[in-house]
């Protein structure tokens, strides 16, 4: 009975793992999940398992927070353990953070094969350390699952052989297409005491909230967009204190709130009026519940989500600025990008299934119609 086992590790791994598992119960192959332990507080871990119905992990293997080598060390010797007990027939690594490049180079070196999903996104920007867990979790998968055309067209460029690439969609998608009935943008305005139009901030990359200079001129920036629209700013632990210093602090019309489990985040989301932020998944999300997205960062890895989409890149001090245009524009219903719909975890389970019963192995996936380039 092959076994696919899986690994995740932070707040954003959780809503693209539970649709593949799903996808591959439904079909009945045996799965392990390794959670690393990157994230361990209830707000960035635990709360996703529940609400969106993953099976407890089968192990955690605990290693919390660190700098970047001594945590991805640490998920490496602990899960080099797991694998060589366990091995199993493939291991399925998610988007691109530690825990995800971790995976990858231990798997690798056991000759277990390795999928990626959420393959081929490119920032192109290297002083992001989510770019270099994509080029090297890229360089080392065997199969390659992408969310887009244009990451198709990366992992091509960089001598991928397309046989062992798919495009099947968006999984964290299809779980915010799964839950998006329980989404209640009027409960989560009454909670917060919103009263009229809001904006909701997320800020955790390091760009935004390491250095106490650039998170000084984006809090002054944010205060005076509060003079426009409410504020909600649930912030994650990371750059809370230096983004404090700087003044952001529960005051008029701006609720700093601690961070939120995934559906009264995607509730507050849907009711609001545009939405401010420097994370990936949200730039995704906001698309398909087409709200305007300020997506405060030089470069996206997501473009799809601007050529498609409710998003645009805006500099800090361009903040106010963009959502004066928001709030004098239409918003426009805008198509969803192809193959968002929902049954991206399906298509991985199917692939991933085919690869792990199959005499070919990986190399099944060169004979299937849906390979890139066909
Ligand atoms: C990680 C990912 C990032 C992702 C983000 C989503 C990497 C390189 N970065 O960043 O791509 O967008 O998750 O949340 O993998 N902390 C807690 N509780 C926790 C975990 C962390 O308080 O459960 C605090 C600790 O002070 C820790 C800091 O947050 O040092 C950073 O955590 P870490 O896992 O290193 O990276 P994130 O910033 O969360």
């Amino acid at each position: 009975m092959p076994i696919v086992s899986h690994v995740v590790g932070a707040r954003p791994n959780f809503m693209k793992a539970a649709p593949v598992i799903d996808g591959l119960a439904a079909i009945g192959i045996g799965q392990r999940l390794i959670h690393t332990g990157q994230h361990y507080s209830d707000a960035l871990s635990e709360v996703f398992f529940r609400e969106l119905d993953l099976p407890a992990p089968d192990v955690n293997l605990g290693v919390g927070s660190g700098s970047h080598a001594a945590q991805t060390a640490a998920i490496m010797i602990a899960l080099e353990a797991d694998l060589v007990s366990h091995r199993p027939d493939m291991l399925v690594v998610y988007g691109d953070v530690n825990s995800t490049v971790a995976g990858a180079l231990v798997a690798a070196k056991l000759r277990i094969p390795v999928g990626h999903v959420e393959a081929g996104l490119r920032s192109f920007d290297r002083s992001m350390p989510e770019e270099i867990n994509r080029i090297v979790t890229d360089a080392l998968a065997d199969v390659l699952f992408a969310t887009s055309p244009e990451a198709v067209d990366h992992l091509i460029r960089e001598g991928v052989d397309p046989g062992r690439v798919f495009f099947v969609g968006n999984p964290m998608i299809d779980s915010l297409l799964r839950h998006r009935d329980r989404f209640d943008a009027d409960a989560a305005r009454r909670r917060h005491g919103l009263t009229g139009p809001y904006a909701v901030i997320t800020l955790h990359r390091p760009s935004n909230v390491d250095s106490p200079e650039n998170a000084r001129r984006l809090v002054a920036e944010i205060l005076r967009l509060a003079e426009l629209v409410e504020l909600v700013i649930p912030l994650h632990p990371r750059g809370r204190a230096v983004l404090a210093d700087a003044g952001l602090i529960e005051r008029d019309r701006v609720r700093v709130i601690d961070p939120l489990g995934y559906v009264d985040f995607m509730s507050l989301v849907s009711g609001a009026t545009l939405v401010a932020t420097d994370s990936g998944g949200i730039q995704e999300e906001t698309t398909i519940l087409g709200i305007p997205c300020l997506t405060l960062r030089r470069n996206t890895e997501r473009p799809i989500t601007i050529s498609h989409g409710t998003n645009q890149l805006v500099e800090p001090d361009r903040l106010v600025a963009a959502a004066q245009m928001i709030l004098a524009s239409q918003r426009e219903p805008l198509p969803a990008p192809r193959l968002w719909d929902g049954r991206a975890g399906q298509r991985i389970a199917s692939i991933v299934a085919d690869i792990v019963t199959g005499p070919l192995g990986p190399d099944l996936a060169a004979e299937r119609p849906e390979a890139a380039g066909r």
